[in-house]
């Protein structure tokens, strides 16, 4: 959507995997979480959006029709927690659904027909962020239900960030076929879980939409496991690394005052996370895929590849590709770091990986010589800004 935001993927937070709608969901879970944001180095990751998801209103509209935050979860209104969530320099975000009802069996009430006064309130309360979900639809047309709030939200004259959350189910035209003009984002998949078939799945489904991204506009395989305790570290690393290469959302699915430091070392690695938020916005395309061994190359802004190896197998394995395989030439000699590892080495134009089972070696792949010189010019022409 052409709203002048999400030029780069939405990074942030949202407490559904977390929490789903169980009671730890509350005002002081969402105030600390933006707290850990600012202590912890999330916010100077690029992690800025606090999320709320399903559960946070009561399931009657008051007598003006307007949604009522549940007082148990959120004594203070939205309004006081996204006045907090703004104070420490961080966007605070928004569920509903493009329906009568959420999609939770208590029954909230939905955003159909009520669009334009939703969105005010929204506004009213300075929600930097709206996810709308598709249940309880009443079979009305998706694109006519999405372009609705999508018409509300400009109409605030407020920038909301607009997250689809229709899983491209209904079509053709699929969400990622419509969802340019109508949404920042959209779901591509069902909801993730947090074990390795889950996340791997919707990389599958999600690598070959790769047409479809671009600045403002970008495919969500849904948001992220890492930390939850149902994959390994290796598998969490796959977990990141993937969506890093499909240009994803980046929306921090676990509770982040039980995290383990190994968790905060993923979430916040620099050079994973400048692949996801590349200026240019591409997609990685799959180069190749054999027998569960996947080779993924991404185009970034200064002309370097990033390019992952990853095994979906249960044994460890070699995976080779070349620099020209990723439309690298022009060079003999190139540069390859490691970006879980930081190590870096000189290859003629060979690259190749020992990856063990389900894990991904993640590499950027610079022209040598020459990647330093574009890297320079736009370190001091960014300089001062
Ligand atoms: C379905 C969505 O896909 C989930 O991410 C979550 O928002 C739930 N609905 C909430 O009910």
């Amino acid at each position: 959507l052409d709203n002048g935001l999400a030029k780069t993927p939405p990074m942030g937070f949202n407490n559904w995997n977390s929490t789903k709608c169980s009671s730890t969901f509350n005002e002081s879970m969402i105030k600390s979480i933006a707290d850990l944001f600012v202590s912890r180095g999330l916010k100077d990751a690029g992690y800025q959006y606090v999320n709320i998801d399903d559960c946070w209103a009561l399931p009657q509209r008051n007598a003006q029709g307007n949604l009522v935050p549940d007082p148990a979860r959120f004594p203070n209104g939205i309004k006081s927690l996204a006045d907090y969530v703004h104070s420490k320099g961080l966007k605070f975000g928004i569920y509903t659904s493009a329906g009568t009802k959420t999609c939770n069996t208590a029954g909230f009430p939905g955003g159909l027909g009520h669009e334009q006064q939703d969105a005010n309130l929204f506004a009213s309360w300075g929600v930097d962020y709206l996810k709308y979900d598709n249940c309880n639809n009443q079979g009305v047309d998706a694109q006519q239900r999405y372009k609705a709030m999508r018409d509300a939200l400009l109409n605030t004259g407020r920038p909301i960030t607009y997250s689809i959350c229709e899983w491209g189910r209904t079509g053709p035209p699929r969400v990622w076929q419509w969802g340019k003009d109508v949404g920042n984002l959209w779901r591509t998949t069902g909801d993730i879980s947090d074990n390795w078939n889950s996340m791997i799945g919707k990389a599958q489904a999600n690598r070959v939409l790769a047409e479809y991204a671009g600045p403002g506009h970008w495919n969500d395989p849904d948001m992220l496991e890492v930390g939850n305790g149902g994959m390994t570290a290796t598998e969490y690393r796959t977990h990141l690394s993937l969506w890093a290469m499909m240009s994803a959302p980046l929306l921090i699915g676990t509770d982040l005052r039980k995290a383990s430091a190994e968790t905060f070392g993923i979430l916040t690695n620099h050079d994973v996370i400048a692949i996801d938020q590349d200026k240019l916005g591409r997609q990685a395309t799959v180069v190749s895929s054999s027998g569960g061994l996947v080779i993924y190359g991404k185009t970034l802004a200064n002309g370097d590849r990033a390019v992952a190896l990853s095994n979906e197998t249960t044994a460890a394995a070699t995976i080779s590709t070349t620099a020209a395989a990723l439309g690298l030439g022009g060079s003999s000699s190139f540069t390859l770091k490691d970006l879980w590892s930081n190590a870096s080495r000189t290859t003629t134009g060979a690259i190749s990986a020992s990856v063990p089972a389900h894990g991904t070696v993640l590499y950027r792949v610079s022209r040598a010589g020459v990647t330093d010189r574009l890297e320079a010019e736009s370190a001091t022409s960014s300089s001062g800004s």
